[in-house]
């Protein structure tokens, strides 16, 4: 799959495992999920738009290029994807940010909305949407089904463990997006965990349970 970008930079793979670790503690886990997305987010924002702005250096004015005004928005998938936005809003600090907010139920391992608010407009704008897990993918394509009937087109995807299954389903429902993937695990297990993971990353990140 062409639009499926694995990170290979051992940076990466070397604080996943840390992730990975079950006696990693909150604030641990979280500086590392921060570090991970911007890392990350170096190789999902390489092709930001830039525009040629006047700059007057001490020795002459000169025209050079700057990421241009509104076009990136940042789109966290509440809770977990929380975790990544400081990490991306590190490299890009004028990035608008949306929240949509979906949980699993825990039976069904479907995806309930409860929250959603995009910055507008959101048609011009690169749009990354995190999340650290993508187990079944319910709700990434949730997630990037709502971002496009508000308009939005040119999406990017950035999660930290995948499932294959996860992957093939967002693939399949949205193939014009970008998915960026720390890591793609085995499989999915009975109550659909990606093994062998790291667990609940909301859990994990905020403290819960
Ligand atoms: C987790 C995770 C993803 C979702 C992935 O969130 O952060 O959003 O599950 O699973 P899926 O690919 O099968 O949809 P969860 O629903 O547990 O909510 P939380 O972040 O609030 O804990
Ligand atoms: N959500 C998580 O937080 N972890 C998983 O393994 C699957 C879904």
């Amino acid at each position: 799959m062409n639009n499926v970008i694995g990170m290979k930079h051992p940076l990466i793979q070397h604080k996943i495992s840390k992730l990975r670790d079950k006696n990693t503690g909150t604030a641990e886990f979280r500086a590392l999920v921060e570090e991970i997305a911007m890392l990350m987010g170096y190789e999902a924002l390489k092709d930001l738009p830039l525009e040629d702005v006047e700059v007057e250096t001490p020795i002459e004015k000169c025209m050079t290029p700057q990421i241009a005004g509104k076009n990136f928005a940042i789109v966290p998938i509440l809770r977990a994807g929380l975790g990544m936005v400081s990490g991306l809003q590190a490299l890009v600090p004028t990035a608008k940010i949306g929240h949509i907010g979906l949980y699993r139920d825990e039976e069904t391992h479907k995806p309930h909305e409860y929250y959603c608010k995009l910055p507008s407009p959101i048609s011009e704008r690169l749009i990354v949407v995190t999340d650290p897990m993508l187990a079944t993918g319910g709700s990434a394509v949730a997630a990037v089904d709502f971002i496009k009937q508000h308009g939005g087109k040119k999406i990017k995807f950035m999660a930290i463990i995948a499932a294959p299954e996860g992957v093939e389903r967002l693939m399949e429902a949205h193939p014009d997006i970008q998915l960026y993937v720390g890591h793609i695990d085995r499989e999915l297990n009975k109550d659909a965990y990606i093994c062998p993971g790291l667990g609940d990353a909301g859990d994990r990140i905020f403290g819960t349970k």
